[in-house]
């Protein structure tokens, strides 16, 4: 290497190098987290046309969040959202009406308050679970220019009115009903304005519950044919742009780019379509039930109050209203215009073949095959280009003289993939270090979604440089044009395979290619009789400009969601690898000329680095290791349900986490101390299928590691609870044909004041209402219930095969034929309607379990900071014969 020995040292080098590397991550942050300016007119001051108004959006958030409050479905604040909505759309029709009779404009407005009854399979984290609702309703608001032509291609713009168990839900889902009033509000203010096509939107009051509503209408609502795409506005966040994540179609990514302010990228389609969040939408049913293609949008900065109590209009950052209101209304507006994809949506959705991402406010837009031809392209030009730069250093360095150049390119990409792998091995050994293994100090990280890459990145380059030793010195030009070759060559494979996230390695080799070019033309001008093989630190500068900018907005839109989840897939999920194995490859990913830039300096300085790496890697462990896992704004998810027998007088705390962060046994043992019965330690419980305790939140339940605490018998106990509440399973209707060994009957399921029931049994199921293909064998089985407030009886017609041993009893085909028949035994839980916290915090039944929340809720806040949040459920549970 003296031959070529630069000028500056590896300090001074890096000196001059780092204003870009401060300058291009801050300029690509920056936008990522732009919003756009809120504003709080409806009409603008002196054109006097409509406004979106950001103010407005989150008025109607607020009030239904606050003022409604826990929009649980089965409750009552659930039916008083429903009415509220209903004068709200009535409201809208009025308006729209108006403008028809006094403008003479060429515009309908229909509403209609869907209710109805309805069952369907939804399968989830690998769990087979059917879903049963009665009387739960949607409001509908169609707005066409009354024609039948304008009438038979709608575009759907989805929301929910509903919040999930634990939540207040203002940005989940609130923030998207303001956003479609508005919009509302908007189009039909404009004037002139007048659609092509209808715009249909839907206000569903269930998703919570496992996408109901949206099932209702597409299976139910007379116009739900007349749907040929879909907007979906949802959140799982509270700050940042609103995020395109599914798209199910070229055309619709087209009619995307039109919106104002795109925030979109194929990666994050492929990431979510391959279900590692393990998370859903309504547009899973408006796929599986009206076959149509669709945008599928969220919020999803600071998911840490995703489902939390915290999800209030005051933690909505100001700028996510009006940047969600401005895309979707340019989004409707176009769909509904003359130029509009629409009557052509006829071939269902589809995985896309459509790059697409947006870029420092710019939105790229390409097919598959553009893709393929380009990145082709590019490959085949690399090996020229590095044809004709590359040095044969053959006659210094080489002990065998037949190599060629390509001896060395080949060396360079083992070089390249070893720091690759090198950096997620290292940090992935600092993960286990940190892991309950070793340290037994798991997302340290937590509170934040940018600390763990100082935790891992330092990890990373250690492991990334000790990769470097095997190798002895390499040319730092041959790194960069085994780089070029290497993310070039992925870029066409990738894309080859179908996969579009392939884009990230096409847009990096497009600044190696340039900087190899710009540094002939330096060396060549600024170096008369330079030595061959030298690499300016302007080629450097080059090289680095894209993967800085593009890895920049990778790492933080990334951890941006998959910091936040680490709180909620359970204390056996490998989350800090997981994390680990992000922060290294995309750190990786950005710094990817930092190979070079080491051994641009030789063997010395690689082994000083990998000192000052670990080093540093050090400082940066024990820094973690003490760190508190949780603060006020990030807060731990306790799940508390409470139950008490009605025959035994018996009460017991069901206590579970959702997380692997150290310190639960120790909170569980405390709770046990102030709450539990004396003497009687808490009990960790096994969760698998047949653990019905968590029943209410199958197949959630999976990641909960749940303890069981025995409460004191209380000798002043009132009547444990009001006797309008009751819960019952019981088979009617049954005929046993004991020539087929079979029996038939409907399962009755009555439960005055419970909500969110749940019934598992184990039975050979012949044939039900449920779905046409049971499983044909013996298994367990779950069915859970959503309903309207007040509606207290489901019911399910089910054929099972009888027990063997039970086919010479005498059963007779009468009502009420039970242990004669070998009897059917079917567990059941749900909630009480008015004891669930903080939901019911404000109209307390005065019950001595109501009593209990409080007082366990005020010592949490005050035992552990104010850092868990719980959600407390009172529960009736029981199992029948039937
Ligand atoms: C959806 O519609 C397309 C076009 O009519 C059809 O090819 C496809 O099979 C349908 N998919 C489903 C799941 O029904
Ligand atoms: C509630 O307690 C009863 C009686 O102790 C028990 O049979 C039932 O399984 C319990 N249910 C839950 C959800 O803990
Ligand atoms: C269920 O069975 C009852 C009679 O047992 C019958 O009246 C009802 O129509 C059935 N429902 C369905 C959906 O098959
Ligand atoms: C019941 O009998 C059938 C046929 O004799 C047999 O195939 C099946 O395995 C038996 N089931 C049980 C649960 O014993
Ligand atoms: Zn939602």
């Amino acid at each position: 290497m003296s031959s070529t020995r630069p000028r500056w040292g590896p300090l001074t080098s890096f000196l001059f190098l780092s204003p870009l590397f401060i300058a291009l991550p801050w300029f690509a942050h920056k936008h990522q987290y732009t919003l756009p300016v809120p504003n709080s007119d409806l009409y603008h001051p002196t054109t006097n046309l409509p406004l979106i108004s950001e103010s407005a959006i989150l008025g109607y958030a607020k009030y239904l969040s606050e003022d409604v409050g826990y929009r649980t479905p089965g409750t009552r604040e659930h039916a008083l959202a429903d009415a509220w909505m209903v004068d709200k759309a009535n409201e809208l029709k009025a308006e729209c009406d108006k403008l028809v009779k006094d403008q003479g404009r060429k515009l309908e407005c229909e509403v209609w308050r869907q209710e109805g009854s309805g069952s369907h399979r939804f399968d989830m984290m690998n769990k087979r679970l059917y879903k049963r609702y009665v009387d739960l309703s949607n409001i509908v608001i169609r707005v066409s220019d009354g024609t039948e032509a304008g009438k038979a291609d709608a575009v759907l713009v989805n929301s929910h009115l509903d919040s999930t168990l634990p939540s207040p839900g203002a940005a989940d889902d609130a923030l998207a009903v303001g956003v479609m009033i508005e919009c509302m509000r908007v189009l039909i203010n404009t004037p002139d304005w007048s659609p092509k096509h209808a715009v249909v939107f839907l206000f569903n009051n269930a998703e919570e519950s496992l996408q109901d509503g949206s099932h209702l209408f597409s299976t139910q609502h007379p116009i739900a044919s007349t749907v040929r795409a879909v907007v979906n506005l949802e959140a799982a966040g509270t700050t940042g742009r609103e995020l395109l994540f599914q798209a199910t179609s070229g055309q619709m990514i087209e009619a995307y780019s039109k919106v104002p302010r795109p925030y979109g990228t194929i990666f994050a389609n492929e990431i979510f379509s391959s279900g590692i969040i393990l998370s859903d939408t309504d547009f899973r049913q408006f796929e599986q039930y009206l076959n149509v293609t669709g945008l599928d949008m969220a919020v999803v900065g600071n998911s840490y109050l995703y489902h939390m109590r915290k999800d209030l209009v005051e933690n909505i950052e100001p700028g996510v209203a009006q940047h969600m209101a401005e895309n979707t209304l340019a989004l409707l507006d176009h769909l509904s215009s003359a130029s509009s994809p629409l009557p052509t949506l006829t071939d269902g959705y589809t995985k896309p073949t459509t790059v697409f991402f947006s870029h420092l406010g710019f939105f790229f837009v390409y097919s598959f095959a553009t893709a393929r031809a380009l990145y082709t392209a590019l490959f085949v030009s690399s090996v020229v280009l590095v044809r004709i730069v590359a040095t044969d250093y053959a006659p210094a360095l080489r002990r065998s003289t037949g190599s060629s150049i390509w001896h060395d390119q080949m060396k360079g990409v083992a070089a390249c993939v070893a720091g690759a792998v090198g950096a997620i091995v290292g940090a992935n050994v600092v993960a286990l270090l940190m892991s309950d293994l070793v340290l037994g100090r798991p997302l340290s990280w937590f509170t934040s979604e940018r600390a763990p890459v100082l935790l891992y990145a330092p990890a990373a380059l250690t492991g990334a440089l000790i990769s470097q030793l095997p190798f002895g010195p390499i040319h730092e030009k041959t790194l960069f044009t085994s780089q070029l070759l290497l993310t070039s060559f992925l870029a066409a494979a990738v894309q080859l395979a179908g996969v579009g996230s392939s884009a990230m390695f096409f847009l990096s080799s497009l600044s190696v290619f340039a900087s190899l070019i710009v540094n002939a033309v330096v060396v060549n001008a600024n170096r008369k009789g330079a030595k061959e093989g030298e690499v300016s630190l302007i080629a450097y500068a080059v090289a680095q400009s894209v993967p800085l900018l593009t890895g920049t907005q990778l790492v933080t839109a990334t951890l941006d969601v998959f910091v936040p989840l680490t709180g909620r897939i359970g204390s056996d999920a490998p989350a800090e690898h997981i994390i680990a194995t992000l922060v290294s490859s995309m750190t990786a990913y950005t710094f990817s000329l930092a190979l070079a830039f080491v051994h641009r300096f030789g063997p010395r300085v690689l082994r000083r680095g990998i000192v000052f790496a670990l080093l540093v890697s050090g400082v940066s462990i024990a820094y973690f290791a003490q760190r508190p896992v949780f603060d006020e704004m990030h807060q731990k998810r306790l799940f508390v349900i409470h139950n008490e027998s009605l025959d035994s007088k018996e009460q017991h705390l069901h206590i579970a986490a959702a997380d692997g962060a150290p310190g639960f046994d120790r909170l569980v043992k405390d709770i046990a101390d102030k709450f539990g019965a004396d003497d009687v330690p808490p009990r960790a419980v096994i969760m698998d299928d047949w653990n019905t305790d968590w029943d209410t939140l199958y197949p959630f339940s999976a990641f909960l590691s749940p303890y069981k605490i025995d409460l004191p018998l209380d000798p002043a106990y009132e009547a444990p609870w009001p006797p309008a509440e009751r819960f019952a399973v019981t088979a009617v209707d049954n005929v046993v044909d004991e020539v087929q060994g079979t029996r038939k009957m409907t399962l009755k399921i009555e439960h005055p004041g419970i909500i969110w029931t749940v019934i598992t049994f184990d039975a050979q199921v012949v044939a039900w209402e449920l779905d046409d293909h049971p499983p044909t064998e013996f298994a367990r089985h779950h069915i859970k219930e959503a309903s309207f407030y007040g509606r207290d009886t489901w019911t399910l017609n089910l054929t099972i095969k009888l027990p063997n041993d039970s086919s010479t009893s005498t059963a007779t085909a009468t009502t009420g034929a039970t242990t004669d028949i070998g009897g059917l035994k079917v567990d059941f839980i749900g909630i009480q309607e008015r004891r669930m916290w903080p939901g019911k915090k404000a109209d307390s039944d005065g019950s001595q379990a109501m009593k209990l929340f409080k007082a366990f809720d005020e010592w949490l806040e005050e035992h552990e900071g104010g850092t868990v949040d719980a959600m407390i459920l009172g529960c009736l549970s029981g199992s029948a014969i039937v």
